[in-house]
């Protein structure tokens, strides 16, 4: 069963501390370069769910790693989110203009210091995870690093962009197949590395770390899903962001090829697949289980 004031209760906690981990680590300063300063900070502050990094403070938690530790590799996950949103919305790419309900970062600022900031979050990202303060062992955060640099890399979420752009541009027609792979490296692969690191800071067994990629697998998807049918039948200023756009762009989506019905299906299928998949942890697990019923009954 969701208990679903005890996980929002769980979420707003965290993301109050994630906001508070984001300002220590961003860039303040005068001078020139201080627009991307501004640009970044609007990037990542005041908006979004955090659920990334609730799923490695969670994650970290079951293997007793001090919150302290897993904020500052949850704020890494969130400055690669964050950046690949500004990307995401350049007129190059989705071209959207609103964006946590509020004008996207290359219209509140413009295009050439939206890419900058975004830039620049990601190597900020890098530089956290780098930091002893993260953790004290250099093989640990190594480990951040590449996990991290896999995930969001060109065989991970930039991989996925581009397959989503190439399918676009193609007019669509994938398999089923294909845009499960598409999902997988586009939003998959960074809500498995929020988990997986989660897991390196507590250094959790293979056997435990195995069950988490598989509940990420599933939650990914089904995250995906829901943000579909959010564009498909959401509400602009409830979403935050303009909806409608998949199909007037010629997205490939899990809608497009399965339509909205079966879509949804398949959303509440891998939500209870993620669900089962962390049967070993006990009810130690219970937010990250409430988590994958979150991820599809959403709203926004
Ligand atoms: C939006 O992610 C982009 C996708 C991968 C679907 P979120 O829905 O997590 O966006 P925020 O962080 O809550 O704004
Ligand atoms: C983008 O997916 C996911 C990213 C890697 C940024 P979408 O293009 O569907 O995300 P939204 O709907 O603009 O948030
Ligand atoms: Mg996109
Ligand atoms: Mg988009
Ligand atoms: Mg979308």
């Amino acid at each position: 069963m969701t208990d679903e004031p005890r996980l929002t209760a769980a979420m707003t906690e965290i993301a109050d501390r994630l906001e508070e981990t984001l300002v220590a680590l961003l860039p303040r300063g005068c001078g020139p370069e201080a627009r991307v300063f501004q640009a970044m900070a609007y990037a990542t502050l005041d908006g979004g769910k955090r659920l990334r990094p609730f799923l490695t403070v969670e994650t970290a938690r079951l293997f007793g790693v001090p919150d302290s530790r897993s904020l500052r590799a949850g704020a890494a996950i969130e400055f690669v989110h964050c950046y690949s949103l500004v990307h995401d919305d350049l007129p190059a790419m989705d071209d959207d203009d609103l964006r946590r309900g509020r004008p996207s970062n290359h219209v509140e600022f413009d295009e050439a210091t939206a890419i900058l900031a975004g830039d620049a979050l990601q190597t900020l990202a890098f530089e956290v995870l780098a930091d002893p303060a993260t953790h004290p062992d250099g093989a640990v955060r190594a480990g951040l690093v590449a996990a991290l640099a896999d995930a969001a890399g060109a065989r991970g979420m930039v991989g996925g962009q581009m397959f989503d752009i190439a399918a676009e541009t193609a007019g669509g027609g994938l398999t089923l197949e294909q845009i499960v792979r598409l999902q997988r490296m586009k939003t998959g692969r960074l809500f498995d590395v929020s988990c997986q690191s989660g897991a390196l800071l507590g250094g959790a067994s293979e056997s435990d770390r195995a069950a988490l990629a598989a509940y990420t697998q599933a939650l990914g998807l089904a995250f995906q899903i829901a943000d579909d049918i959010l564009d498909e039948t959401g509400d602009a200023v409830e979403v935050g962001k303009q909806v409608g756009k998949d199909a007037r762009a010629g997205k490939a989506t899990f809608i497009s090829i399965l339509g909205l019905e079966a879509a949804r299906e398949r959303a509440n299928i891998l939500a209870l697949q993620a669900v089962t998949a962390l049967e070993c942890f006990g009810e130690r697990a219970g937010l990250l289980r409430d988590a994958a019923q979150f991820a599809v009954g959403r709203r926004t």
